[in-house]
């Protein structure tokens, strides 16, 4: 997010345009929290993770009322248009808003979920993404020496992006996502097959919301009570997955994003999202964006599959 923030407040000052950092994000925007920002002001930041400008849940910005206090510090600003940078939650808030006060909103997608309808990556996914396979190749020498399996939790409350590239990556016997129904006795099956091949360790990539339910640890004890035999183990990766130095892939989609959202508000779009779509930027409608759902790659779960045996 900081590429994108430097990228945004870079590419307004080549334009001769005055830049506005919000802090906290739309709860900042009502509670003022609003500072000029210069060339400098993203000096190093490009290799940080986390955000210089820090991030928010806000339950004030959801009330016409606490909108329109963020409008009015706007506009004691004089900022007259916005970029907004965050997954579903910010574009549904930032399209509100837009239609409400009229303010230009242009918003870059950043989530390491990448369930963002409109573009093939969103800012962080690929960073979360080498920090999984990075975890799960130590996770595989123990899992090796051991002869073990290990059910490897990642996040993903409602995608399977993550889980499913990685599980790719890392060479994963099976890979739960919360977009295919894989019931318990598939994955039984795919444990047993791999089992009788004499495979020396097996690792299954689960995300959040995978369709069985309840998570590595329930899948993990049911199994195991099954399959004594197994000797199987858990690991929730939970939010070392948020953090980091951005890959050299993110740095990248950041810096083209937020410079092309500069000048989509500078040619006078509004309520788009920008993309990267097959390697060229795109803009997509917030209501495209909200209202389709990313469809997760099955050829690359038929990949696996055809790769773990
Ligand atoms: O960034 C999205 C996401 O990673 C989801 O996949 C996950 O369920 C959620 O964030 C967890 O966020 P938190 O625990 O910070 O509320």
């Amino acid at each position: 997010m900081n590429a994108a923030i430097r990228a945004v407040v870079r590419g307004a000052v080549y334009n001769g345009v005055r830049i506005f950092g919000i802090k906290r994000g739309y709860q900042g925007m009502l509670d003022d929290d609003i500072e000029e920002m210069h060339s400098r002001s993203v000096s190093n930041i490009i290799h940080a993770g986390g955000t210089m400008l820090k991030s928010a849940r806000s339950k004030d910005f959801r009330t016409e009322e606490g909108r329109k206090r963020a409008f009015d510090n706007l506009k004691k600003h004089g900022i007259d248009a916005l970029v907004v940078i965050g997954g579903d939650g910010t574009f549904t808030g930032a399209r509100i808003f837009g239609e409400e006060t009229g303010i230009p909103v242009v918003g870059v997608p950043g989530t390491i979920d990448n369930d963002l309808y409109g573009t093939d990556y969103t800012i962080g996914y690929d960073t979360a993404l080498n920090t999984v396979v990075e975890a799960v190749d130590k996770i595989r020498d123990t899992a090796t020496a051991h002869n073990r399996l290990f059910f490897i939790e990642v996040m993903g409350r409602d995608a399977g992006f993550l889980a499913l590239r990685s599980g790719v990556a890392s060479g994963a016997e099976a890979i739960l996502v919360p977009e295919v129904q894989t019931d318990y006795d598939q994955l039984k099956e795919f444990l047993q097959n791999g089992y009788k091949r004499n495979k020396t360790s097996s690792i299954v990539l689960v995300a959040e919301g995978d369709k069985i339910g309840g998570g590595a640890i329930k899948i993990a004890e049911k199994v195991s009570q099954e399959h004594p035999e197994y000797d199987a183990r858990v690991t929730i990766l939970g939010h070392i997955q948020r953090g980091g130095s951005p890959s050299a892939f993110d740095r990248v989609s950041a810096s083209r994003m937020g410079v092309a959202a500069v000048d989509a508000l500078l040619k006078g779009e509004n309520n788009i999202m920008i993309g990267l779509s097959n390697n060229q930027i795109s803009h997509t409608p917030f209501s495209d964006a909200l209202k389709n759902k990313k469809p997760l790659n099955s050829h690359l779960l038929e990949v696996n599959n055809i790769l773990s045996i």
